[in-house]
Order: C-alpha cells, then structure tokens, then sequence
C-alpha cells in the first residue's frame, strides 16, 4: 500500500475512534456538549435595536445617545452598547448587521446574523410606525434560500425581544387597567405564533428575555420605589411566558426555546445598587442618567434635558432604557446563561 494512502488511513482511522470515544465521553466532558452558536437573529424593538431606524427619525440618533459608544449617536437607545451587542459577546461572535444597513458594507458582516429590532415596536402595532415583529419575521423570511441557507440556521440563535410597547402603547391609548390582563394573555399568544413562526423557519435555539420589571423604569416611577400594580402585571406576562415556552419545548422535545431573565436580573441589580453587593455602583439607581425629554431641544435650540457627569454610574440612561453599564450589569448577574443557551 502507498505509505501516504496508509497514514490517510490511520489518521482517518484516529479521528473516527475519536469522535466515537467523543460521544462516549459526551455526557461527562462539558465542552463536547455545548455547541457554539455562529449568527444570532434579532427580533424586537429598542431594548435590541442597533440602528434600523433611519436618521433624523428617532430620538436615538441624536447627542447625546451613544456618547460612550461609539462616540456619537448610532441609532442605539442607550449610551453605549445594548442588549444585543452583550449577547452578541456572550456568544463570543461580532454583533449583526442591522437589516438597515445590509446591502453596505462587506459581506462579512453577514456573517454573523442580522438584527430586525425597531425602537418603539410590539408584538402588534403600536404609534411606532416601524414594523412590527410579524413583519420583521416576513423581512427575515424572504432572505432565506438566498442570504442565509438552512445550515446556516442550524447553528444560529434567535433573540426576541418583547419589552413592553405593546403595554406602554395599551396604557396611552386611556384603554381598561382593569382589560389589561385579557390584553396580557393576547401579547403572549401573539408572541407564542412569533416564537413557532421563527423555529418552524429553521433555528434551532431561541431566547426569550422575560419582561422586565416595568413599574420600575423611571417613566413609571415619580417617587423613589416600584410601581408593584405594575410589577405584578409583568409577573402575569412572564408567568405565561414561561408556561407558554415549557409547551413549546415539550413539543419540540428538546430545550430549544429559553428565557433569559431580565425581571429577576434587573429587580437584584436595583436592589443592589449593582451587580454585586461589594460595589455599589449605582447610588440612585431608579434615577435615569439623562434626565427631561432625553434628545430633544426646544424651538431655540435649548437641551430640554440633562445628562450626568457620568453614565457608568447610572443603571438608566433615559425613562425606559439600561446605560451600556447598566446592560453590563444585566449580562453579568445572568449566571446561567451558558446553561440555557449553549446546551445543544
Ligand atoms: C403587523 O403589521 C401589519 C402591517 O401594519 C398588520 O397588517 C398586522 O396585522 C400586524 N400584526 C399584528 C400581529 O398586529
Ligand atoms: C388619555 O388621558 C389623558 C389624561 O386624561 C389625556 O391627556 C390624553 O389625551 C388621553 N389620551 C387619549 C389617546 O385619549
Ligand atoms: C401603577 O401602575 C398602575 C398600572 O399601570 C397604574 O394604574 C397606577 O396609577 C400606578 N401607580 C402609581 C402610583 O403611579
Ligand atoms: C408533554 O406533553 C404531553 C401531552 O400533553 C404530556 O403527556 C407530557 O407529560 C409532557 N411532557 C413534559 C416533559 O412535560
Ligand atoms: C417527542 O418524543 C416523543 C416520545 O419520545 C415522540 O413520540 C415524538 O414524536 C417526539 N416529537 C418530536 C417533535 O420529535
Ligand atoms: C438559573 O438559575 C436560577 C436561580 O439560581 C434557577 O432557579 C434556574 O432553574 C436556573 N436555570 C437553569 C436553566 O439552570
């Protein structure tokens, strides 16, 4: 036998008694048994959108949104990086392009997913007039075949992000307090359709973040507490959430769908005025770090707001969203997000 074809054979020889002796080993050795996501898919609004709302037509692209990063305003409604890009590096790959910016740009950034969110947006409409998430799973759908194949969806994640326009939106319109549970079940429902619609396309890992804890976003908080009424709704939103994603896995017989937990990650952080007890970084925490009509200046060209001297010390950046730091702190007290995102 040629020595060459003899040494194909051996090393082929190696490497099927490895991947055999691999599965044996699977269930002790942690790594065999994590698989390592390659794109992540975004659907939501602004606790998830990196830039799809064009210029000039969102509070997030003007000073002083994004002064921590990149330096400017990016159509980011933080100051810096948001849920998104904290998965993106959990995940260990670049954040995806927005579907804004998809046709600039090399094809590289490709790669690594695409993010649908749109600032203001729901489960269904909302005075948003960007598409909501239905429509953002249509625009997902018709780049498949021809963008993204299906083993590309294979080995990517899906983030949904419902973070409560769909209530904010219910509670301007003057609708029933008392119709709000009725309305509650049918943004789960809806959600739930969003949630089958996005496995039956082809992902096989989907996550979930939890409402997070409304009644305290500083919208909703004159005085220094929680709003509890509004707590406890969220907790009926989430407790249907979590019945509706047990079914979910049930019929799919794996743990194909997750919650993060954003309500108990944002609720410990506020309690502890950071992400450890040690190190109390947010001093008030309830208390936004751009405060007023974040953004906007008046017919003069007055700021109608006022920005603190430091972000970082901030766990809000306006009435409805997380600094960057405050996001980091998120991330970071979501101890089993390995658990739940990277078993196969
Ligand atoms: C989403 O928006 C489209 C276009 O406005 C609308 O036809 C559809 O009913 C909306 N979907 C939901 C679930 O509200
Ligand atoms: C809701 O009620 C407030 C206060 O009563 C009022 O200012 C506002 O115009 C109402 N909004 C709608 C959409 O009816
Ligand atoms: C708390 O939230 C509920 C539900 O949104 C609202 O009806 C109530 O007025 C709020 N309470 C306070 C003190 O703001
Ligand atoms: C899944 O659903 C079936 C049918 O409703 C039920 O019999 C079974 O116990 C469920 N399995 C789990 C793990 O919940
Ligand atoms: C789930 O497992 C059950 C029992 O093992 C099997 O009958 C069913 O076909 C499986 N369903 C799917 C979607 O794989
Ligand atoms: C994550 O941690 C929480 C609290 O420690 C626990 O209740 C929950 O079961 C864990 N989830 C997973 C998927 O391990």
């Amino acid at each position: 036998m040629d020595p060459l074809i003899k040494l194909y054979l051996s090393l082929l020889l190696f490497f099927f008694s490895f991947l055999l002796l691999g599965e044996i080993n699977g269930v002790e050795s942690s790594s065999s048994n994590q698989w390592s996501p390659k794109k992540l898919f975004v659907f939501g609004d602004s606790y998830a959108d990196t830039g799809n709302i064009k210029e000039r037509q969102a509070v997030s692209w003007r000073v002083p949104y994004g002064i921590t990063f990149p330096g400017k305003p990016c159509g980011r409604f933080s100051d810096g990086r948001v849920s998104t890009d904290f998965l993106a590096k959990f995940l260990r790959i670049k954040t995806p392009i927005t579907y804004l910016r998809k046709d600039y740009g090399e094809k590289e950034w490709l790669w690594y997913g695409m993010n649908f969110a749109y600032g203001g947006t729901g489960v269904f409409n909302t005075k948003s007039s960007s598409p909501n998430m239905t429509i953002q799973i249509n625009l997902f759908e018709q780049l498949l075949d021809d963008v993204y194949s299906q083993s590309d969806l294979s080995s990517s994640i899906a983030l949904v992000s419902v973070s409560g326009n769909d209530y904010s939106n219910y509670l301007a319109l003057n609708r029933s307090i008392a119709a709000l549970p009725i309305f509650i079940k049918q943004v789960v429902d809806q959600t739930e359709l969003n949630l089958r619609r996005i496995h039956d396309l082809g992902l096989k890992k989907i996550a979930i973040p939890s409402l997070p804890p409304l009644g305290c976003l500083p919208l909703y908080t004159s005085s220094q507490c929680c709003n509890e009424t509004f707590n406890a709704l969220v907790n009926y939103h989430n407790s249907l959430l979590e019945q509706v994603v047990a079914k979910l896995n049930n019929e799919t017989n794996h743990s194909t769908f997750a919650i993060i937990d954003f309500y108990n990650a944002f609720l410990t952080i506020l309690k502890n005025k950071g992400d450890n007890p040690e190190n109390t970084r947010f001093e008030t925490p309830l208390k936004p770090c751009c405060e007023g009509s974040c953004g906007n200046v008046d017919e003069m060209g007055a700021k109608k707001y006022t920005v603190c001297d430091d972000p970082e010390s901030a766990f809000f950046w306006d009435g409805l969203h997380p600094t960057q730091e405050g996001w980091r702190s998120v991330y970071s007290v979501l101890d089993n997000l390995s658990t739940s995102l990277l078993k196969p």
